[in-house]
Protein backbone atom coordinates (compact mmCIF):
# COMPACT_ATOMS: atom_id res chain seq x y z
CA UNK A 1 0.00 0.00 0.00
CA UNK A 2 1.41 3.45 -0.55
CA UNK A 3 -0.14 6.82 0.06
CA UNK A 4 1.17 10.18 -1.50
CA UNK A 5 1.29 13.40 1.02
CA UNK A 6 1.71 16.80 -0.18
CA UNK A 7 1.03 19.58 1.09
CA UNK A 8 -3.10 20.70 0.23
CA UNK A 9 -2.19 23.94 -1.88
CA UNK A 10 1.29 24.66 -3.90
CA UNK A 11 1.70 27.96 -5.36
CA UNK A 12 4.81 28.27 -7.45
CA UNK A 13 6.04 30.47 -9.99
CA UNK A 14 7.72 34.22 -9.83
CA UNK A 15 5.79 36.59 -8.14
CA UNK A 16 3.46 33.88 -5.88
CA UNK A 17 4.16 35.19 -2.96
CA UNK A 18 1.46 38.06 -3.96
CA UNK A 19 -1.20 35.54 -3.19
CA UNK A 20 0.09 35.20 0.66
CA UNK A 21 -2.31 37.27 1.93
CA UNK A 22 -5.37 35.60 -0.10
CA UNK A 23 -4.22 32.21 1.13
CA UNK A 24 -3.93 33.43 4.66
CA UNK A 25 -7.56 34.82 5.22
CA UNK A 26 -8.74 31.48 4.39
CA UNK A 27 -7.06 30.36 7.91
CA UNK A 28 -8.33 33.37 10.07
CA UNK A 29 -7.02 36.97 11.10
CA UNK A 30 -4.08 36.77 13.58
CA UNK A 31 -0.75 35.08 12.28
CA UNK A 32 2.54 34.81 13.63
CA UNK A 33 5.19 35.72 10.74
CA UNK A 34 8.52 33.72 11.41
CA UNK A 35 11.57 34.75 9.23
CA UNK A 36 15.23 34.47 9.31
CA UNK A 37 17.82 37.01 10.45
CA UNK A 38 18.67 39.59 7.54
CA UNK A 39 18.31 38.35 3.96
CA UNK A 40 14.04 38.98 3.45
CA UNK A 41 14.86 42.59 4.91
CA UNK A 42 17.94 42.93 2.58
CA UNK A 43 15.70 41.88 -0.98
CA UNK A 44 13.17 44.27 -0.46
CA UNK A 45 10.54 41.52 0.14
CA UNK A 46 9.36 41.70 3.67
CA UNK A 47 8.20 45.05 3.89
CA UNK A 48 6.19 44.33 0.73
CA UNK A 49 4.70 41.37 2.33
CA UNK A 50 4.11 42.89 5.71
CA UNK A 51 2.19 45.76 3.51
CA UNK A 52 0.57 43.01 1.39
CA UNK A 53 -1.04 41.74 4.92
CA UNK A 54 -1.62 44.67 6.34
CA UNK A 55 -4.01 45.66 3.10
CA UNK A 56 -5.95 42.73 4.00
CA UNK A 57 -6.63 43.55 7.14
CA UNK A 58 -4.50 40.21 9.07
CA UNK A 59 -3.05 41.08 12.59
CA UNK A 60 0.55 40.11 12.14
CA UNK A 61 2.80 38.98 15.48
CA UNK A 62 6.45 39.71 13.67
CA UNK A 63 9.08 36.89 15.06
CA UNK A 64 12.58 37.94 13.01
CA UNK A 65 15.99 36.52 13.37
CA UNK A 66 15.05 32.87 13.74
CA UNK A 67 18.32 31.51 13.98
CA UNK A 68 19.71 28.39 12.00
CA UNK A 69 19.37 24.89 13.01
CA UNK A 70 16.61 25.24 15.36
CA UNK A 71 17.44 23.73 19.14
CA UNK A 72 15.15 23.30 21.90
CA UNK A 73 15.74 26.29 23.98
CA UNK A 74 15.32 28.47 21.09
CA UNK A 75 12.30 26.69 19.98
CA UNK A 76 10.93 26.71 23.35
CA UNK A 77 11.65 30.56 23.83
CA UNK A 78 9.47 31.18 20.26
CA UNK A 79 6.63 29.30 21.45
CA UNK A 80 6.27 31.32 24.85
CA UNK A 81 5.68 34.52 22.34
CA UNK A 82 3.35 32.82 19.85
CA UNK A 83 1.23 31.24 22.81
CA UNK A 84 0.90 34.61 24.40
CA UNK A 85 -0.36 36.18 20.97
CA UNK A 86 -2.55 33.16 20.49
CA UNK A 87 -1.99 33.30 16.23
CA UNK A 88 -5.01 31.66 14.25
CA UNK A 89 -1.19 30.15 12.32
CA UNK A 90 2.07 30.85 11.29
CA UNK A 91 3.42 31.62 8.14
CA UNK A 92 7.01 31.02 7.85
CA UNK A 93 9.50 32.64 5.18
CA UNK A 94 12.46 31.57 5.42
CA UNK A 95 14.89 28.74 5.30
CA UNK A 96 14.77 25.39 6.67
CA UNK A 97 15.36 26.11 9.95
CA UNK A 98 12.72 28.99 9.95
CA UNK A 99 9.70 26.26 8.26
CA UNK A 100 11.07 23.64 10.83
CA UNK A 101 10.73 26.19 13.60
CA UNK A 102 7.13 27.21 12.82
CA UNK A 103 6.66 23.42 12.41
CA UNK A 104 7.69 22.50 15.91
CA UNK A 105 6.04 25.64 17.37
CA UNK A 106 2.67 24.70 15.84
CA UNK A 107 2.75 21.16 17.43
CA UNK A 108 4.06 22.80 20.30
CA UNK A 109 0.93 25.13 20.59
CA UNK A 110 -2.24 22.43 18.88
CA UNK A 111 -1.12 19.68 20.76
CA UNK A 112 -0.41 21.62 24.71
CA UNK A 113 2.81 18.89 24.59
CA UNK A 114 6.69 19.23 25.20
CA UNK A 115 9.09 18.56 22.22
CA UNK A 116 10.07 14.98 24.33
CA UNK A 117 6.05 14.20 24.60
CA UNK A 118 5.99 14.57 20.83
CA UNK A 119 9.50 12.61 19.67
CA UNK A 120 9.08 9.59 18.32
CA UNK A 121 5.48 9.62 17.32
CA UNK A 122 3.24 10.78 15.04
CA UNK A 123 2.21 14.35 15.24
CA UNK A 124 -2.11 14.75 14.84
CA UNK A 125 -2.52 18.59 15.42
CA UNK A 126 -0.90 21.69 14.67
CA UNK A 127 -1.66 25.22 13.63
CA UNK A 128 -2.10 25.62 10.09
CA UNK A 129 1.15 27.11 8.52
CA UNK A 130 2.05 28.71 5.22
CA UNK A 131 5.47 28.47 4.12
CA UNK A 132 7.39 29.96 1.32
CA UNK A 133 11.57 28.86 1.08
CA UNK A 134 14.19 31.64 0.84
CA UNK A 135 16.45 28.95 -0.10
CA UNK A 136 16.20 26.05 -3.01
CA UNK A 137 16.91 22.73 -0.91
CA UNK A 138 15.60 21.99 2.01
CA UNK A 139 11.90 21.19 0.89
CA UNK A 140 10.40 21.51 4.40
CA UNK A 141 7.96 23.36 2.75
CA UNK A 142 6.53 20.46 1.90
CA UNK A 143 7.65 17.54 4.06
CA UNK A 144 5.96 16.26 7.46
CA UNK A 145 9.46 16.51 9.22
CA UNK A 146 11.15 18.94 11.37
CA UNK A 147 14.68 18.59 12.50
CA UNK A 148 15.73 19.99 16.05
CA UNK A 149 18.89 19.73 18.15
CA UNK A 150 19.08 19.12 21.78
CA UNK A 151 21.89 20.69 22.75
CA UNK A 152 22.51 18.85 26.10
CA UNK A 153 23.23 15.44 24.14
CA UNK A 154 24.62 17.50 20.64
CA UNK A 155 22.05 15.46 18.67
CA UNK A 156 19.43 16.35 16.02
CA UNK A 157 16.23 14.11 16.14
CA UNK A 158 13.10 14.63 13.80
CA UNK A 159 9.41 15.34 15.14
CA UNK A 160 7.03 13.70 12.29
CA UNK A 161 3.76 13.80 11.38
CA UNK A 162 1.23 14.65 9.18
CA UNK A 163 -0.25 17.99 10.79
CA UNK A 164 3.17 19.09 10.42
CA UNK A 165 2.98 19.65 6.44
CA UNK A 166 2.36 23.48 5.38
CA UNK A 167 -0.96 23.99 4.68
CA UNK A 168 0.34 25.97 2.03
CA UNK A 169 3.50 26.16 0.25
CA UNK A 170 4.28 29.07 -1.94
CA UNK A 171 7.47 28.25 -3.95
CA UNK A 172 8.40 31.71 -5.38
CA UNK A 173 12.02 31.49 -6.61
CA UNK A 174 12.36 35.17 -6.53
CA UNK A 175 12.67 34.55 -2.60
CA UNK A 176 15.67 32.77 -3.12
CA UNK A 177 17.77 34.82 -5.32
CA UNK A 178 19.69 36.89 -2.50
CA UNK A 179 20.70 34.02 -1.32
CA UNK A 180 25.17 33.60 -1.08
CA UNK A 181 27.05 31.49 -3.15
CA UNK A 182 27.52 29.06 -0.06
CA UNK A 183 24.07 28.89 1.04
CA UNK A 184 22.80 27.84 -2.10
CA UNK A 185 25.30 25.20 -2.82
CA UNK A 186 24.81 23.77 0.61
CA UNK A 187 20.74 23.67 0.22
CA UNK A 188 21.58 22.70 -3.35
CA UNK A 189 23.33 19.70 -2.62
CA UNK A 190 20.53 18.75 0.30
CA UNK A 191 18.11 18.84 -2.72
CA UNK A 192 19.97 16.83 -4.90
CA UNK A 193 20.88 14.39 -1.90
CA UNK A 194 17.06 14.51 -1.23
CA UNK A 195 16.37 13.41 -4.70
CA UNK A 196 18.53 10.76 -5.22
CA UNK A 197 17.74 9.21 -1.70
CA UNK A 198 14.36 8.97 -2.21
CA UNK A 199 14.80 7.39 -6.12
CA UNK A 200 17.16 4.74 -4.45
CA UNK A 201 15.37 4.22 -1.21
CA UNK A 202 13.34 1.22 0.14
CA UNK A 203 10.20 2.99 0.37
CA UNK A 204 10.13 4.57 -3.43
CA UNK A 205 7.53 3.58 -5.81
CA UNK A 206 6.53 4.16 -9.32
CA UNK A 207 4.73 7.60 -8.70
CA UNK A 208 7.80 8.59 -6.08
CA UNK A 209 10.28 8.20 -9.11
CA UNK A 210 8.38 10.90 -11.19
CA UNK A 211 9.04 13.57 -8.65
CA UNK A 212 12.13 12.45 -7.44
CA UNK A 213 13.80 12.17 -11.36
CA UNK A 214 12.53 15.33 -12.31
CA UNK A 215 14.22 16.84 -9.16
CA UNK A 216 17.54 14.99 -10.18
CA UNK A 217 17.27 15.75 -13.54
CA UNK A 218 16.62 19.59 -13.16
CA UNK A 219 19.09 20.29 -10.40
CA UNK A 220 22.12 17.99 -12.15
CA UNK A 221 21.32 20.21 -15.22
CA UNK A 222 21.10 24.31 -13.32
CA UNK A 223 22.75 23.88 -10.13
CA UNK A 224 25.96 25.11 -11.82
CA UNK A 225 24.16 27.82 -13.85
CA UNK A 226 22.43 29.00 -11.63
CA UNK A 227 24.79 29.54 -8.98
CA UNK A 228 28.08 29.66 -10.74
CA UNK A 229 27.19 32.12 -13.60
CA UNK A 230 23.75 33.60 -12.19
CA UNK A 231 21.20 32.37 -14.20
CA UNK A 232 18.39 33.35 -13.81
CA UNK A 233 16.06 30.24 -15.48
CA UNK A 234 18.22 27.71 -13.88
CA UNK A 235 17.96 29.39 -10.86
CA UNK A 236 13.92 28.43 -11.33
CA UNK A 237 14.28 25.39 -12.13
CA UNK A 238 16.30 24.97 -9.44
CA UNK A 239 13.90 26.49 -6.75
CA UNK A 240 10.98 23.82 -8.31
CA UNK A 241 13.03 21.23 -8.31
CA UNK A 242 14.17 21.30 -4.83
CA UNK A 243 10.06 21.42 -3.72
CA UNK A 244 9.63 18.52 -5.66
CA UNK A 245 12.84 16.65 -4.03
CA UNK A 246 10.67 17.65 -0.60
CA UNK A 247 7.63 16.14 -1.89
CA UNK A 248 9.78 13.11 -3.12
CA UNK A 249 10.96 12.51 0.36
CA UNK A 250 8.02 13.52 2.80
CA UNK A 251 6.68 10.18 0.60
CA UNK A 252 9.33 7.76 0.26
CA UNK A 253 11.93 9.09 3.44
CA UNK A 254 15.21 9.90 3.67
CA UNK A 255 18.12 7.02 3.90
CA UNK A 256 21.80 6.49 5.18
CA UNK A 257 23.57 9.93 4.03
CA UNK A 258 20.67 12.13 6.00
CA UNK A 259 21.61 9.40 8.94
CA UNK A 260 24.30 9.83 9.03
CA UNK A 261 24.85 13.91 8.66
CA UNK A 262 21.98 14.61 11.39
CA UNK A 263 25.17 13.62 14.09
CA UNK A 264 27.81 15.57 11.77
CA UNK A 265 25.52 18.70 12.55
CA UNK A 266 24.60 18.00 16.29
CA UNK A 267 28.02 17.28 17.22
CA UNK A 268 30.05 19.35 15.19
CA UNK A 269 27.86 21.90 13.86
CA UNK A 270 28.58 21.08 10.33
CA UNK A 271 25.76 22.65 8.07
CA UNK A 272 23.21 20.58 7.06
CA UNK A 273 23.82 20.44 2.80
CA UNK A 274 27.88 20.33 3.54
CA UNK A 275 27.88 17.47 5.53
CA UNK A 276 25.43 15.59 2.51
CA UNK A 277 27.62 16.54 -0.05
CA UNK A 278 30.51 15.23 1.65
CA UNK A 279 28.30 11.93 2.60
CA UNK A 280 26.70 11.51 -1.00
CA UNK A 281 29.45 10.12 -2.91
CA UNK A 282 30.78 7.50 -0.77
CA UNK A 283 27.20 6.64 -0.42
CA UNK A 284 26.72 6.10 -4.07
CA UNK A 285 29.75 3.83 -3.92
CA UNK A 286 28.58 1.81 -0.90
CA UNK A 287 25.00 1.57 -2.47
CA UNK A 288 26.15 0.98 -5.88
CA UNK A 289 26.27 -3.00 -6.29
CA UNK A 290 22.68 -3.13 -4.44
CA UNK A 291 20.88 -0.11 -6.99
CA UNK A 292 18.73 -2.04 -9.96
CA UNK A 293 20.36 -1.77 -13.06
CA UNK A 294 17.61 0.53 -14.97
CA UNK A 295 17.99 3.08 -11.75
CA UNK A 296 22.01 3.15 -12.39
CA UNK A 297 21.87 3.21 -15.77
CA UNK A 298 19.80 6.00 -15.64
CA UNK A 299 21.75 7.63 -13.16
CA UNK A 300 24.89 6.97 -15.32
CA UNK A 301 23.50 8.55 -19.07
CA UNK A 302 22.36 11.22 -16.54
CA UNK A 303 25.37 12.15 -15.21
CA UNK A 304 27.60 11.12 -17.89
CA UNK A 305 29.65 8.94 -16.03
CA UNK A 306 29.80 6.33 -12.48
CA UNK A 307 28.27 8.30 -10.35
CA UNK A 308 30.09 8.64 -6.99
CA UNK A 309 32.92 10.39 -9.15
CA UNK A 310 30.10 12.61 -11.03
CA UNK A 311 29.07 13.75 -8.03
CA UNK A 312 32.70 14.64 -6.55
CA UNK A 313 33.44 16.49 -9.68
CA UNK A 314 30.28 18.35 -9.01
CA UNK A 315 30.74 18.95 -5.56
CA UNK A 316 34.69 20.69 -7.29
CA UNK A 317 32.52 22.77 -9.11
CA UNK A 318 30.14 24.15 -6.46
CA UNK A 319 33.69 24.69 -4.42
CA UNK A 320 31.93 22.66 -1.57
CA UNK A 321 34.07 20.28 0.47
CA UNK A 322 34.56 16.96 0.01
CA UNK A 323 36.10 15.77 3.12
CA UNK A 324 35.29 16.08 7.08
CA UNK A 325 38.86 17.15 7.76
CA UNK A 326 37.88 20.59 5.57
CA UNK A 327 35.34 21.43 7.95
CA UNK A 328 35.93 19.81 11.63
CA UNK A 329 39.23 21.14 13.06
CA UNK A 330 41.05 18.70 15.47
CA UNK A 331 40.19 14.93 16.79
CA UNK A 332 36.91 13.72 15.18
CA UNK A 333 35.04 10.74 17.44
CA UNK A 334 33.84 8.33 14.84
CA UNK A 335 32.98 6.03 17.64
CA UNK A 336 30.23 8.65 18.52
CA UNK A 337 29.24 9.26 15.36
CA UNK A 338 28.16 6.06 14.57
CA UNK A 339 26.52 5.78 17.52
CA UNK A 340 23.98 8.30 16.59
CA UNK A 341 23.68 7.78 13.48
CA UNK A 342 22.53 4.54 13.91
CA UNK A 343 19.58 5.72 16.26
CA UNK A 344 18.16 6.90 13.02
CA UNK A 345 16.57 3.63 11.85
CA UNK A 346 13.65 5.11 9.76
CA UNK A 347 16.39 6.05 7.95
CA UNK A 348 19.14 3.58 7.88
CA UNK A 349 15.93 0.49 7.60
CA UNK A 350 15.31 2.80 4.49
CA UNK A 351 18.47 2.39 2.37
CA UNK A 352 18.45 0.10 -0.32
CA UNK A 353 21.56 -1.72 1.28
CA UNK A 354 21.14 -3.32 4.54
CA UNK A 355 23.29 -1.10 6.19
CA UNK A 356 25.70 -2.83 9.37
CA UNK A 357 27.28 -0.95 12.01
CA UNK A 358 30.78 -1.76 10.68
CA UNK A 359 29.70 -0.19 7.55
CA UNK A 360 28.52 3.57 8.81
CA UNK A 361 31.99 3.73 10.62
CA UNK A 362 33.66 2.60 7.37
CA UNK A 363 32.25 5.39 5.40
CA UNK A 364 32.79 8.14 7.75
CA UNK A 365 36.56 6.76 7.93
CA UNK A 366 36.10 7.09 3.98
CA UNK A 367 35.18 11.02 4.13
CA UNK A 368 37.58 11.91 6.80
FE1 LIG B 1 18.14 17.42 4.00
Amino acid sequence: MALLELPQRIIYGPGSIDQLPIEAVAFGKKFSFFCGESSLKKSGFFNKILNSLDKYGLEIQVISGITPEPDIPSVNDLLNRVKTYNPDGIIAIGGGSVIDSAKIVSALIATNKNIFELRGKEIEEALPIIAAPTTAGTGSEATRFAVVTDPEIRDKFLLFGKALIPKVAIVDPELTFTMSIIIASATGIDALCHAIESFLSRSSTPYTDIWAKEAIETLWNNLVPAIIENSISSKEKVSYAAFWAGVAINNTKTTLVHAMSRPLGGVYNVIHGIANGILLPAYLRYNAPFIPHEKMNYLKSLMGGYPPEKVEGLLQKLNLPTRLSQVIRGEIDIQLLVNKAKDAQMNISNNIRQVKEEDIYALYEEVL
